[in-house]
């Protein structure tokens, strides 16, 4: 029977980890982990927050399932003593499925673990409790269900970075690490370079112990087809707003659900229009204001300075976004984009420039921050004017039936706005204009 298209619910999820049925296949990043693993090496995944970590670590799991090779995912997410490690290590176990539950139960119950969930009480039988001792036994237990299983068990730990305060913690692990011939594991964190720090210093117990993977955004056919077919999934169709919608995304996995759950929820028996997703839009940037806001008010000035030159196409290098932003000197450039870099808020694009990672964070910069606006006029729907404050025709601000009246709108926005660059397309030639600009002309041509 057919369902009522009420009957769906919105199925772009943006606040929490996916499971694999939810998510967009990380297929290529999966084969190579679940390859090392299988080889027997460990391996580090590094991105910053909400690229899509845990939602790959699920995709893993599933397919070493796949694999029948056993799997325990440990979140180690804001973990503050030796104690509460093991206790997430513990919980890992006790959730694992059916035989294995057994050789857990036994492994645990001989460790004299009273504890199902959460408690403190981590007492060997007879010994006062030491819990580096008792994380070394609980490390101990992958390798037991290897040796009962007779298969390779891959252990993963989200968010492993936390254990850089935990004095010794590291070296606990290189141990476990280097003995256990038949585990494998991933070490996967959100903080790049705290979790670069564990495995790239030198002086730490991890240095080179680990091949590492950056998680990088979603390819754009992946993403295109993904949402695609989930509209029309949920009896819905996202139209010519697809392609644009993803290009706002900039690929980036938690912003592109984000943007495409607001479009679901705009559209209904119509295919989605450009105007949809304008509103669409809105609705997100309404729904991460705060967040944002947030984040910036946690930034030094100097970050601040050198957010908003990147933001409005500048190199924080160069003088005249020096000038502009506000920044006194080079250095305080620098020492500002090496803290944002760490922070994993600025990255480095191919040609090495420097790139606000989340896409919404840059529209909010240039939109409270300070940055500079770029304005355009681009010829709209049945030969009026479009002026947009941003590449997009989801920056639309005003449509005009002449050119003129379009230009002096631009020009009046890029005067109210601190100095706007105004970019003029008075071409109907498709060559010409950006792709952007082609709009749903695009798709029929
Ligand atoms: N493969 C994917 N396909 C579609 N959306 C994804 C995918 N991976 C992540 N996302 C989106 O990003 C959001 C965050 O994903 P996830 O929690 O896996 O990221 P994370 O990197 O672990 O984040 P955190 O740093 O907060 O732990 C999800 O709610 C979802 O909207
Ligand atoms: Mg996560």
């Amino acid at each position: 029977m057919a369902r009522k298209r009420s009957d769906h619910a919105n199925p772009f999820v943006y606040a929490r980890a996916l499971a694999p049925e939810e998510a967009i296949e990380r297929a290529d990043e999966v084969r190579l982990l679940l390859e090392r693993a299988a080889g027997g090496h460990a391996m580090t995944v590094y991105a910053a927050r909400r690229m899509g970590k845990t939602s790959l670590l699920k995709q893993l799991r599933a397919a070493a399932e796949g694999k029948k090779m056993p799997s325990v995912l440990i979140d180690l997410s804001d973990v503050l003593s030796v104690a509460d490690v093991a206790v997430r290590l513990e919980q890992a176990y006790r959730a694992l499925p059916g035989r294995l539950a057994r050789v857990v139960g036994r492994e645990l119950g001989g460790l004299g673990f009273t504890t199902p969930l959460g408690g403190f009480t981590f007492q060997r039988r007879g010994e006062a409790s030491d819990p580096v001792a008792t994380v070394h036994s609980l490390l101990e237990v992958p390798a037991r269900i290897a040796e009962r299983s007779g298969q390779r068990v891959l252990v993963i730990l989200d968010e492993f970075q936390a254990l850089i305060d935990l004095q010794g913690l590291d070296g606990v692990f290189r141990s476990h690490l280097q003995h256990q011939a038949q585990v494998s594991y991933v070490f996967c964190g959100s903080e790049p370079s705290l979790l670069r720090a564990l495995f790239e210093d030198r002086a730490r117990p991890l240095y080179g112990q680990a091949q590492q993977l950056r998680l990088g955004r979603i390819a754009f056919e992946a993403a295109h087809d993904f949402v695609a077919a989930r509209f029309s999934q949920t009896g819905k169709d996202s139209g010519a707003a697809t392609p644009e919608l993803v290009h706002l995304s900039e690929l980036h996995p938690q912003r592109l659900m984000l943007l495409a759950h607001f479009l679901w929820e705009q559209v209904r028996d119509e295919p989605a229009t450009i105007s949809d997703l304008r509103l669409a839009y809105d609705s997100a940037m309404r729904a991460v204001d705060l967040e944002l806001r947030y984040l910036w008010d946690g930034l030094s000035a100097n970050e601040r300075r050198v957010l908003a030159a990147v933001a409005s196409g500048l190199s924080p290098y160069q003088a005249e976004a020096r000038a502009m932003a506000g920044l006194a000197s080079a250095s305080s450039a620098q020492r500002a984009a090496q803290a944002l870099l760490d922070r994993a808020i600025l990255e480095r694009d191919e040609a090495e420039a420097l790139h606000i990672l989340d896409p919404l964070l840059a529209r909010w910069v240039r939109r409270h921050g300070g940055a500079r606006l770029s304005v355009y006029v681009v010829p709209g729907p049945s030969g009026t004017f479009v002026v947009t404050d941003g590449p997009s025709l989801a920056f639309t601000r005003s449509e005009h039936s002449t050119l003129e009246e379009a230009q002096t709108e631009a020009d009046r926005i890029a005067a109210s706005d601190r100095g706007a660059d105004v970019m003029i397309y008075d071409t109907d030639d498709p060559n010409d204009l950006p792709d952007w600009a082609l709009g749903e002309r695009a798709l029929e041509g």
